[in-house]
């Protein structure tokens, strides 16, 4: 694995890269906030939102030139199955995600981002702006781009309370993520003390768009670093990363916060909630010795017999078939097909025991032996 941070101008530096050397994208640009003169909280301090030179545009011609020429390099690196995530608010993201699709790229999802802490709307002049939106898009409709399924559904504290959490409850991850803004420690200093980005994004964001759309040893592009938390989520998932950074003091406050982060190994890096089990066909079993030919099938009352043969078919009523459509034929279900490992038992220790476990205790030997 391996981590490099790039001071210079992204359009730039990503034209000296190789086409299709990166399998995932999260850009996080220049939103164009335009943000005009001082705006004062309700108690009178100052507030600082971003008001900086490299989120200035003169005109939304110079913004969409900008966004088309950058999300264009994007394409040209990314691997045929990558994808890529870019963040935005009302500002930008309807820029963005027309010229996307312009480009070429297939949306998958667009995600909300709910802020649970959101700065309020000081002058109370219009709705408390408390989202920002992801685009997910493949780098086209046919990429077989990565989703780590069972692992956003460990990820998934939106829609699951925690106390069915803690009962092993897991649903499906939704489009509208619960995530305060950065904060706390989290927040990177500079040598005053003071906050050192005005937008840095937080950890729990990168860290679940990481880990459901790339795997260990990807490597992932964030063409706009500032704080560097696209690195610091990779290094910590085991990914390699690449950033861009056109502010040399950004480079190095996020150089020192990523020396200073080590890979965690745990089962979300891995997403092994979403391996597959090794392969387990009833011919493979029959010689390891776990089902002998010859020996009967029968469902869960005992009834419908049928004769396991050497290659893992069933004999019923005189006809040799798979195991998946004996089970609907023995279950006389309207569908060719049912499971069979969901339907047939076998006689062990004087009592019925389903297939299904037998296949469990091959598996579970097979990964032993791995
Ligand atoms: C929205 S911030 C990214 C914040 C980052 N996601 C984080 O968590 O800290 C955008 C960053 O892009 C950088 N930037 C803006 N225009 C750039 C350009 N043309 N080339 C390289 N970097 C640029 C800015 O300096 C800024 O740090």
């Amino acid at each position: 694995m391996y981590h490099k941070i790039i001071n210079g101008e992204t359009i730039a530096e990503m034209q000296k890269m190789p086409a299709e050397s990166v399998d995932l994208i999260f850009a996080d640009p220049p939103y164009w906030m335009r943000t005009a003169g001082v705006l004062k909280r309700v108690e009178g301090t100052d507030y600082n939102g971003c008001d900086e030179q490299w989120d200035q545009f003169d005109t939304l011609g110079d913004y969409e030139n900008f966004t088309r020429s950058w999300l264009s390099e994007c394409r040209r690196l990314l691997k045929p199955d990558g994808a890529i995530w870019v963040i935005g608010g009302m500002q930008c993201i309807y820029t963005i995600g027309a010229i996307m699709q312009q480009l070429g790229f297939w949306i998958i999802n667009d995600v909300i981002w709910h802020k649970k802490n959101p700065t309020p709307n000081f002058m109370g002049t219009r709705l408390n702006n408390s989202h920002e939106t992801l685009i997910w898009a493949a780098k086209s409709r046919k990429s077989k781009y990565t989703f780590n399924y069972k692992t956003a559904k460990e990820l998934n504290t939106d829609t699951v309370s925690e106390s069915e959490y803690s009962r092993g409850v897991r649903k499906q991850m939704g489009s509208v993520w619960k995530i305060s803004v950065c904060q706390g420690s989290e927040r990177i200093k500079d040598e005053n003390g003071d906050k050192l980005h005005s937008t840095q994004k937080p950890e729990e964001l990168l860290y679940r768009v990481l880990a459901i759309s790339s795997n260990r040893e990807d490597v992932v592009l964030d063409p706009f670093g500032g704080t560097m938390t696209t690195a610091v989520m990779a290094k910590k998932l085991g990914r390699s990363s690449v950033m861009i950074e056109i502010d040399q003091k950004y480079c190095s406050f996020g150089q020192a916060r990523l020396n200073a982060t080590e890979y965690e190994d745990s089962p979300v890096a891995n997403a092994v909630f979403d391996q597959k089990p090794p392969k387990a066909s009833m011919a493979d079993m029959i010689s390891a010795g776990y089902f002998t030919a010859g020996e009967q099938f029968c469902l869960k009352d005992g009834h419908a017999v049928a004769t396991l043969l050497e290659d893992g078919k069933l004999l019923y009523n005189g006809e040799e078939m798979d195991m998946h459509s004996c089970a609907a034929k023995a279950r006389a279900v309207k569908a060719k097909r049912l499971n069979g490992f969901d339907v047939w038992y076998v006689k062990r220790n004087d009592g019925l025991t389903p297939i299904s476990a037998i296949r469990a205790a091959y598996r579970s030997r097979q990964q032993q032996n791995v």
